[in-house]
């Protein structure tokens, strides 16, 4: 599991994607790899999330596919037989947390309050989606509520955009952030994954240069 979440901290993004049609997972992964992302995250928001992710781990193995808006335990045993490595969702499930102990499942439940983070750390649980990022406060409430929660990592999501991204990666607590500007309904549905390699290429400029930064 410490060599999944390094691989995610490596990417530094996580495209949040909902697609309608399964075989858009396709065009989706390569226009995402053309980019430098070899990430990305397939929400159980439609109905072809389970055969999205299996066509995108078969087509391109090389990439890390993870179920988003995991709800059930009917859906986490979906996206695992579909070939999901790590589950995130909006809120803190216990039910889905015990799956995901019994199966070896990477779990990032999406916490806001310091009370959440609590629930999260005493279900064992040290990566947290930070959620809804931008709307909960930004930078300066994830920084508040984490700071008594020494060892807590967060992937902030909700919100986050070219603009945002490297105020939010610049923090320590941050391993990766997550959105779907990259590559929102909108320009699947149209097909425009030019502009999903483009989105991107731009994000991993972002990484790059704040961990350069960083350095
Ligand atoms: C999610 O499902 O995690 C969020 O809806 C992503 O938020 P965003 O659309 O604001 O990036």
């Amino acid at each position: 599991m410490q060599n999944l979440i390094a691989r995610i901290h490596t990417c530094g993004v996580i495209p949040v994607v909902a697609v309608e049609d399964a075989d858009q997972a396709l065009p989706l992964g390569e226009a995402l790899l053309k980019g430098g992302l070899p990430c990305a995250e397939l929400t159980f928001r439609t109905n072809a999330a389970p055969a999205a992710i299996r066509k995108m781990c078969r087509a391109y193995p090389e990439m890390l596919v993870g179920a988003g808006t995991v709800l059930t335990v009917e859906q986490a045993e979906q996206a695992a037989e579909a070939g999901a490595r790590y589950f995130l969702a909006p809120g803190l499930d216990s039910e889905i947390v015990e799956w995901c102990r019994g199966h070896e499942m990477l779990f990032m439940p999406g916490v806001m309050t310091p009370s959440d983070i609590s629930l999260a750390v005493k279900a064992g649980l040290r990566l947290l989606k930070f959620f809804p990022a931008v709307a909960a406060g930004g930078p300066a409430a994830l920084k508040s509520i984490s700071d008594p929660f020494i060892g807590v990592d967060f992937v902030p999501t909700g919100g986050i955009h070219a603009g945002n991204l490297a105020e939010f990666l610049s923090m320590p607590m941050v391993r990766a952030c997550g959105g779907s500007w990259l590559a929102g309904r909108q320009l699947i549905a149209a097909g425009d994954f030019e502009e999903v390699t483009r989105r991107t290429a731009e994000a991993v400029g972002i990484v790059e240069k704040v961990r350069a930064g960083a350095a």
